[in-house]
């Protein structure tokens, strides 16, 4: 009888040739449980996904309720269906009085493409500016705008128009340019954030050629920064804002969300201008509501997650880190190299503890663990990556 990890790398389509792999048979709060006993604690919230930690029991709860009542209805936008009614009016509520119109999604790529294609509804433009070492999805819309090359010259040719442009200084936005879009705070470059005056120019700029600005929140929002949303650091408002990730509480879920006049340009001339099967699926909104509910009365978590932030930074130090960077339990510790950094990280992983490395900054440890982690639990887990650090610098002085 082959093992289930035979029957993973059997069956199952890999994306690298080495896999995690790791086995894991239930999760609660901040800790993976493994078949073996193991017990890890997930310090990248399975990518800034479960904010409100795993298995959230009023999450699991909300699943469980809304699965009795109905799963599948129809495709999206057809019936009233009250767990996307009440989770979008919750939304709205917290969100800037302008972003009134929530478009349900499966996903952060599909979100990514729908605003993207509301852009050019409703600007009647093709040109999009997007960043540099942005991530903003996998699909091939989102991979246009990408801003690597090495992970999308395969694709080639893809959607035409788009400019990527360095994040040192103001792009050129015309009134040719439909949208510009970035992430409040890029996640993928290894959580590199833009100065206000920059996203304040931007949204000035935006402003005067009538070009949509769309903010990728999809990693940095729902407290992870400190605030609820992470454009609330800058001053700005989006014209169309991206979520998914925490927004499920650990089920598939994403959203573009715009005015009513914007998002209204589907509706029209032809309508349909996005169609989605399962977008805004009634458990998944049922388990996002229940996490947005949660978050919101446990608000001291998102006030809490910048003094934890900073508690990392303080205990994190050591000759082999270079610096560690970002904005409340959004962070990167970055090391010399990528041979360093992932010797660090499999090795925490061996003594329990999880983190990663981004995919445009392979030097830089991902640490952005649920918000729900307590002062302890901090100090134990940045106890076991200086341990794991010291080892492997001794190692490698040897
Ligand atoms: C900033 C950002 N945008 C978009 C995406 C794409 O989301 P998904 O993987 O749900 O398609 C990601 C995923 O990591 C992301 O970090």
């Amino acid at each position: 009888m082959p093992s289930q990890r035979e029957l993973f790398y059997q069956h199952l389509a890999q994306t690298t040739p080495f896999p995690l792999a790791l086995e894991i048979e239930r999760a609660e709060g901040i800790y993976l449980y493994g078949k073996a006993g193991e017990k890890y604690m997930d310090l990248i919230s399975g990518i800034a996904v479960s904010n409100v930690g795993h298995c959230n029991p009023e999450v699991v709860k909300a699943i469980r309720e809304q699965s009795e009542k109905y799963l599948h209805l129809m495709v999206y936008g057809e019936y009233v269906q009250t767990p996307q009614v009440e989770l979008a009016t919750l939304l709205c509520s917290v969100l800037p009085e302008k972003l009134n119109s929530v478009y349900f999604t499966n996903s952060g790529a599909e979100a990514i493409e729908g605003a993207m294609k509301l852009a050019k509804r409703f600007t009647g433009r093709t040109e999009i500016i997007a960043f540099k070492d942005a991530y903003h999805g996998s699909t091939q819309g989102a991979l246009s705008i990408m801003g690597n090359e090495k992970l999308k010259q395969a694709y080639r040719p893809l959607l035409p128009d788009v400019i990527i442009a360095d994040t040192n200084s103001l792009p050129v936005i015309t009134e040719k340019t439909a949208c510009v879009i970035i992430e409040t705070i890029q996640g993928e470059a290894g959580v590199r954030e833009f100065s206000t005056a920059f996203l304040q120019s931007l949204r000035k700029r935006c402003d005067e050629t009538g070009t949509l600005l769309i903010l990728d929140e999809i990693q940095c929002a729902f407290g992870r920064t400190g605030k609820l949303f992470a454009f609330e650091h800058y001053g700005i408002e989006p014209d169309i804002l991206c979520l998914a990730k925490s927004l499920g509480g650990g089920m598939p879920l994403g959203a573009f969300v715009a005015p009513q006049e914007i998002m209204q340009s589907f509706t029209h001339n032809p309508m349909l201008g996005h169609i989605t099967t399962f977008g805004g699926h009634p458990v998944c909104c049922a388990a996002g509501l229940a996490a947005l509910k949660f978050l919101l009365r446990e608000k001291h978590l998102i006030e809490e997650a910048t003094q934890k932030g900073e508690l990392i930074k303080q205990l994190l130090s050591h000759p082999a880190i270079k610096e560690v960077r970002g904005k409340g339990l959004l962070l990167a510790a970055e090391f010399e190299s990528f041979e360093f950094n992932k010797a660090v990280i499999d090795r925490c992983i061996q003594q329990g503890v999880i983190t990663d490395w981004f995919l445009f900054c392979d030097n830089s440890m991902r640490i952005a663990p649920p918000l729900i982690i307590t002062t302890a639990e901090i100090m134990k887990a940045c106890d076991v990556i200086l341990n794991v650090i010291a080892s492997i610098a001794k190692q490698s002085h040897n």
